[in-house]
């Protein structure tokens, strides 16, 4: 059974109110300054942003778009770090000026591949007034784009469904994209997830392997042109001439922010599907393991469990070989069951008689190395086609599985499952304990605890911490704290933890009742457990994303300000953060107290 977490220090602030105003808002006794922006200088060279002049090359140096995931890496000394954001997606119609969807141009497909990807950027506090600063001459800063080289690693790499025209070895990618979320691991580096990587690729109705072309289908990829028009400039991006080339993104990736010169990493060990991101724990025995979430209605949890075991320290030879740790080892799904009767989950979120949705579950063994255990599937096709094989292997479909946390101190699991929309409707699976809401517009966060406290382990058992929605209905739940005295929160997305044992919640609920998205906090023990509150609320059509909890700052990265239907570059819905008539910039924010004092302080 699971137990309460031992009571922390619970963050001293008073909670602000849902907002819908192009602005962030932030409690009294606080404020926030911009660290980075899309545009801002990462390499020395870099020219000012012009939002009305944008190549490539200039882009290349600077910060990219709509970054979500943040991760901010420990320098020795103290009170510097590398910060290490995903760039997602760009968004043309907000980006250009001069877009034309019938027709982007050439500078404009380019420009956009260099605004993909990742960048590394020193972060430092300055002695004179403790606040955080973004430096561009930091000698670790580099950007990552959709055309910097990267290897794959792992079982599946050198496959034959790996290998392209323009790599027949099936080994080497250029690029990343649609990164979202990631963790940091222990030994140093930065993993992310490419998640929506069908959006770039054209032509999927002119493959005729048949499990490539299911494959396609199954993770949504268009016929036709696509609507950026990469194909027309890159056809690797023409699924009819290089079809392979869409298996070779949808993968963790894993760089190395400390050796500025290190090829990346695709490790196929991990499985392919639409990666949220990936967060490591470390057994007792030293092996380490990566929960993952599938972003998709009706996807799958995963973790992966490695063959070898961390070795402690930060020397290079212990470095080097635990950037090896991701290689080998054992890809599972999760299979949940509820332990109170099916007729009790009546699909509008009022708790079983036994008053918690909970119940136990399996890891169920996909792959290890290069043996399959999914019948009917080799080794190579489990990496490739994972979704394929979770479902033959019989996990659960989850509402749209997001971060997927381990606590770092007591390793529970937290998954932000974040809605569903379809739960219930004809032909696709109906509620369950796990899900247990028909058109599940508002999501829930899963606690999961390994057996023995071991992530290694093959059973856990669960329960439901939050039942998102409006705390009036009878249909949501704040692990039983009286929901007269939390903030309403809906469809969790990115999780983070404090060292108070507090749970960090930013939400993607897309501007839903004309509110913004916001960053919420949550003790994970003692009788507050449950008591939400609304830290912070984002601008309008921004969403709100990575957040990296200090002990006297907090970083959150505003994702796509201004992303409202039918906006435009002439008409954008935001002009945050620089204000008058400016184009929106997807930022990283840094907030701390006025006083600079630490972000957790005991009530008196
Ligand atoms: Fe890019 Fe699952 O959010
Ligand atoms: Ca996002
Ligand atoms: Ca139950
Ligand atoms: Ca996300």
């Amino acid at each position: 059974r699971l137990s309460g977490a031992e009571p922390g220090g619970h963050p001293d602030f008073e909670p602000v109110p849902p907002d819908g105003r192009d602005r962030v808002t932030v409690p009294a006794g606080f404020e926030y300054e911009v660290l980075i922006g899309w545009g801002d200088p990462v390499l020395p060279d870099a020219p000012p942003f012009d939002f009305d002049r944008q190549t490539e090359s200039a882009q290349s140096r600077q910060f990219g778009v709509n970054n979500d995931y943040c991760a901010l890496v420990p320098l020795p000394g103290g009170d510097r770090w590398l910060m290490v954001s995903n760039h997602e997606y760009a968004t043309e119609p907000l980006m250009y000026p001069d877009w034309d969807p019938a027709a982007p141009s050439e500078e404009h497909v380019r420009t956009a591949w260099a605004a993909y990807g990742m960048s590394v950027v020193l972060v430092e506090r300055s002695s004179r007034d403790g606040r955080l600063r973004a430096r561009a001459d930091g000698r670790w800063n580099r950007r990552i784009t959709l055309t910097t080289p990267f290897e794959l690693r792992g079982p599946a790499a050198g496959s034959p469904r790996l290998r392209t025209s323009a790599d027949p070895e099936g080994r080497h990618v250029l690029g990343t994209m649609a990164n979202c979320s990631g963790g940091t691991t222990p030994w140093g580096t930065v993993l992310s997830g490419e998640e929506n990587v069908h959006m770039a690729f054209a032509y999927a109705e002119r493959v005729t392997d048949p499990p490539t072309r299911e494959g396609l289908r199954r993770h949504g990829f268009a016929e036709g042109a696509s609507p950026r028009a990469w194909e027309t400039y890159d056809t690797r991006f023409d699924l009819g001439r290089e079809p392979n080339e869409a298996h070779r993104f949808g993968w963790i990736v894993e760089i190395d922010p400390l050796r500025p010169d290190s090829v990346p990493v695709k490790h196929t060990a991990l499985g392919r599907f639409k990666h949220e991101g990936a967060n490591i724990s470390v057994a007792p025995d030293g092996r380490v393991v990566a929960y993952m979430g599938d972003d998709e209605r009706f996807e799958y949890l995963y973790k992966f469990v490695s063959d070898e075991r961390m070795r402690e320290g930060d020397d290079r030879r212990s470095r080097e070989h635990n950037k090896r740790l991701l290689d080998s080892g054992t890809l599972y799904a999760a299979r949940f069951t509820g332990d109170s009767p099916a007729r009790e989950i009546d699909g509008r979120g009022k708790p079983p008689r036994d008053g918690e949705f909970d119940g136990t579950g399996t890891w169920i063994p996909l792959a290890h190395n290069d043996r399959s255990f999914v019948p009917g599937m080799t080794g190579d096709d489990v990496y490739i086609f994972t979704r394929r094989a979770a479902d033959l292997a019989g996990a659960t479909p989850m509402d749209r599985p997001e971060d997927v946390q381990p606590h770092p101190r007591t390793g529970r699991v937290y998954a932000a499952l974040t809605n569903n929309d379809y739960r219930g409707a004809a032909g696709v699976p109906g509620p369950d304990e796990a899900n247990p809401r028909t058109r599940n517009r508002d999501g829930h966060i899963l606690e999961l605890c390994e057996r023995g406290d071991d992530p290694a382990a093959e059973r856990f058992v669960w329960r439901l911490m939050l039942v998102c929605g409006d705390p009036r209905s009878p249909g949501t739940y704040y692990a039983g704290f009286d929901k007269s005295r939390v903030s309403a929160i809906s469809c969790p997305d990115n999780l983070a933890f404090d060292e108070h044992d507090n749970l960090w919640i930013a939400t993607d609920a897309g501007h839903r009742g004309g509110l913004n998205d916001g960053l919420y906090v949550v003790p994970l023990g003692g009788p507050e457990r449950g008591r939400v509150r609304r830290f912070l609320t984002v601008p309008t059509g921004a969403e709100c994303c990575g957040p990296v909890i200090g002990p006297d700052f907090v970083l959150v990265s505003v994702q796509h300000p201004g992303e409202l239907p039918e906006a435009d570059a002439r008409d954008p819905a935001s002009h945050w953060p620089d204000g008058g008539d400016s184009q929106p910039r997807a930022a990283v924010i840094a907030v701390r107290r006025t006083d600079g004092g630490p972000l957790v302080r005991r009530r008196p």
